[in-house]
């Protein structure tokens, strides 16, 4: 909530607690601002403060990340690569022979390899994601390794609109949407993605789906704070990073990372909750925290078969197969546009 307003006339500081931070919006951001100092502002004005998850991802966001899925904790990595690998020639058959894969969110892509690996006469590899290092990267490696494919990397943020090129071939397509990033979406960006991607592959078009499983909720709190602290820097690294690139004074010691399972929603949240009564400053604007008030940086939602089914259909698909680890932590969905 606004609790300084030194440029705003008397007036304009009377008003309900929920105009008042319109107000403070309006009145903080600048025609130049990035994206992020909008979304960070705006987040930080709202009655439940809130932060997009995606934000957490900066160089040393993503490497934290990365130093998560090698924690005990954290099995989703390991349970999705185990089915990748068991299930190999199970997906080759799912996807047609000749097929081009169209990765959304394609990071590093070492999933991928092994996909590809398994396929027959894989034709063309699509990447895309907004980090265009990485994806760069990525097809350089994958083209070396492969190198009969057409590989093709598409530099944007996957919720965008955007066409896909065709090579020309007029053959199959197939998605891969691996590492449960669906579960960091709202409930709308899933079935805008879905429907998206419905458009992209086409009728009858495929697309393979990793989602983490409902389970007992230690077990998921355990995998969202580890017990070396990982995911408590991952976290608390958007401070720092809102520090650094927004001039925030963040006095980062002063917040603790939370993880909560919320019931209604399934899911496992991330939070930033205030140590003490206090006041940040950034961009022109003063926020202010009550001691145990939190900041929501990102929902991880947990999926049951009959839960991920019910969101294929939302978005234009049909479920055709379900692989799952040997310990059923993990979800791998074969899916079908109809
Ligand atoms: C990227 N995404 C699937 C991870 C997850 O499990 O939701 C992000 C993450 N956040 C904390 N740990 C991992």
């Amino acid at each position: 909530m606004l609790i300084s307003a030194a440029s705003l006339p008397a007036a304009a500081i009377a008003v309900s607690p929920k105009a008042k931070n319109m107000l403070h919006v309006t009145n903080c951001i600048r025609p130049t601002e990035s994206e992020f100092s909008r979304d960070v502002v705006r987040g930080l004005s709202a009655d439940v403060k809130t932060l997009p998850s995606r934000w957490l991802y900066d160089e040393r966001g993503s490497a934290l990340f990365e130093e998560i899925t090698r924690q005990d904790e954290y099995y989703l990595t390991r349970a999705e690569t185990s089915i990748l690998r068991e299930r190999q020639s199970d997906i080759a058959d799912f996807v047609e022979p000749g097929a081009i894969l169209i990765e959304y969110g394609a990071g590093a892509g070492v999933k991928t390899e092994l996909v590809l690996a398994g396929l027959r006469d894989p034709r063309g590899y699509v990447p895309i994601d907004i980090a265009d290092g990485c994806l760069a990267e990525t097809s350089k490696r994958i083209a070396s390794r492969f190198p009969s494919l057409w590989v093709r990397p598409i530099a944007r943020n996957f919720l965008d609109v955007f066409e896909v090129p065709f090579d020309g071939s007029g053959g199959g397509r197939t998605g891969f949407f691996p590492g449960s990033t669906m579960g960091n979406l709202t409930a709308i960006e899933a079935k805008t993605l879905l429907t998206q991607m419905g458009r992209h592959l086409g009728d009858d078009g495929r697309a393979i789906i990793g989602v983490d499983l409902q389970k007992n909720v230690d077990t998921l709190l355990r995998a969202y704070d580890d017990s070396a602290g990982v995911t408590s820097a991952f976290n608390l690294n958007l401070l720092e990073r809102i520090n650094t690139e927004l001039g925030g004074d963040f006095r980062i010691e002063q917040f603790r990372h939370v993880a909560r399972w919320n019931e209604i929603d399934k899911a496992v949240e991330m939070h930033l909750v205030s140590l003490c009564d206090q006041r940040v400053t950034l961009r022109g604007c003063t926020f202010h925290f009550r001691t145990s008030e939190s900041i929501h940086t990102e929902s991880s939602r947990k999926y049951t078969s009959e839960s991920f089914e019910r969101l294929a259909r939302s978005g234009g698909w049909r479920v055709a197969e379900a692989w799952q680890d040997a310990d059923g932590l993990f979800g791998l969905f074969g899916i079908i546009h109809s």
